[in-house]
């Protein structure tokens, strides 16, 4: 099947890439020139495990290409909605600029018959207007959301452990809407993948309601590993204790430093604004609880390792071990990560931060941070703080790295580290909710 995708960003570029892998001729349109051009040569823009072999692949086979020119839409069947929903500026509320933007430069392309397809992350209610927007085009609006993880964002969109469609409410648009999705995933649907077909306003919910369940769960364990704290108790047991119950699972219990990146921090304000639009705000109420615990974690990391220094970080070395919001991405969103090492830099101590792949976003957006290899890092450190769980940073030599630091004081903030072999090389190890 042709197809089109409007935005090639984290979402884009991969959903692009993996439908032409599964065979459809797609092409991918953002009106970034720089990554456009990358793409087309087969490049990746971003750091996602198995997204530079499937553009090598895709591109080189002709079914996939790229274009700065929404014109390229035209003749597509399909055309996918993959661009960004940015928290508003001085608002809780999601910037659907973009969105707008690509369906209007969309619209002069579209023939009768085509389907418009949302994968962006937007406030319920969106696309029932947008599918008005778009009516005298003669082309239809399905809503699809996307629930990819990044660092598995490939195998995530080619295999999706289920599959939502937001159909048009006329009985007869919304049979010759599923029908052409079913297409699109043939591929997933001939493995049993469960589906469920809808109406919009429900298939948006069911977008932002799961990462809402996601960060609520993560605070959860946050909060649970403050009380830890608090009464000498451990909260990685806790969470193996009650993770053992099928009905709670151990999944996303890691309590560390918080969640971060593009999609949670933005996706749980905006639900709370369009709640508080809708005349329910007090449903929602509780997002705002889970954001300030998320946002809690980092100030208590920040504050451990200035305990640990003895109460000044000024002019002491402090290693920052990791950026990106979580390990195998080299996005800085929203990262905790980062964010602890701006905070530790403006307490006045000489911070050297390190990343096996954000660097350069984060030297981008904080020029005034240090940056430099894990050895660089590590040398002469009075505080090693592990933010992102990078394999490499689990896998560190707590005995060779003991040689090379000033201070043996390690701040797990992930609780990532194996504490026994770091306590045992004489390291005083601090945990997140750990004794
Ligand atoms: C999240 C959702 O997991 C995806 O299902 C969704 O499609 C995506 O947002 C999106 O809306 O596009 P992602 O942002 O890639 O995916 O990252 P997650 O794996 O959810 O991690 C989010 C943050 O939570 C990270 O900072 C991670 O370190 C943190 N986290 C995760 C914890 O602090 N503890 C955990 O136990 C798990």
């Amino acid at each position: 099947m042709r197809m089109s995708v409007i935005g090639c960003g984290y979402l884009g570029a991969v959903h692009a890439a993996s439908m032409a892998k599964l065979g459809h001729e797609v092409v991918g349109i953002d009106v970034d020139p720089a990554k456009i051009e990358a793409l087309a040569a087969g490049k990746s823009p971003i750091f996602e495990p198995g997204l530079p072999e499937l553009l090598v692949e895709s591109v080189g086979s002709g079914r996939l290409s790229f274009s700065t020119d929404t014109s390229a839409a035209r003749g597509a069947k399909v055309h996918f909605i993959a661009v960004g929903t940015p928290q508003k500026a001085g608002s809780y509320a999601a910037d659907l600029r973009f969105v707008d933007a690509a369906v209007e430069g969309l619209m002069p392309h579209l023939a009768p018959g085509d389907l418009v397809v949302g994968k962006s992350t937007v406030p319920v209610g969106t696309a029932e207007r947008l599918a008005k927007m778009i009516e005298p085009t003669g082309a239809m609006l399905a809503w699809n959301p996307e629930f990819l993880r990044e660092g598995f964002a490939v195998k995530d969109t080619i295999s999706p452990d289920r599959l939502v469609y937001g159909l048009p409410p006329e009985p007869a648009d919304a049979a010759t809407a599923q029908a052409l999705l079913d297409e699109v995933y043939a591929e997933a649907l001939s493995h049993d993948t469960p589906l469920v077909a809808t109406d919009y306003a429900t298939a948006e919910l069911v977008k932002v309601a799961a990462n809402a369940f996601l960060a609520t769960k993560i605070s959860f364990i946050n909060a649970m590993a403050e009380i830890s704290e608090a009464a000498g108790a451990d909260v990685t047991q806790l969470a193996d204790a009650i993770g053992y119950d099928a009905r709670i699972g151990r999944r996303f219990l890691n309590a560390g430093a918080g969640f971060g990146g593009g999609c949670l921090p933005k996706d749980i304000r905006a639900f709370s604004a369009r709640a508080e639009e809708l005349g329910k705000g007090e449903a929602l109420n509780f997002l705002k609880e889970v954001d300030a615990i998320n946002l809690r974690r980092r100030d208590r990391v920040v504050e451990l390792v200035v305990e640990a220094l003895g109460g000044s970080a000024y002019n002491k070395k402090v290693a920052v071990l990791g950026l990106a919001f979580k390990p195998d991405s080299d996005d800085i969103r929203d990262s905790p990560s980062l964010d602890v090492a701006v905070r530790l830099n403006g307490l006045g101590a000489n911070v050297v931060a390190t990343d096996p792949e954000a660097i350069a976003n984060s030297r981008r957006m904080h020029p005034q941070l240090v940056f430099g290899t894990t050895e660089e890092a590590l040398q002469d450190a009075d505080a090693v703080v592990v933010v992102t769980e990078w394999s490499e940073y689990r896998a560190l030599d707590p005995v060779a790295v003991a040689a090379v630091v000033r201070g043996t004081v390690v701040i797990d903030g992930r609780n990532c580290l194996d504490l026994a072999a770091w306590r045992g090389a004489g390291w005083t190890y601090i945990g997140l909710g750990r004794k």
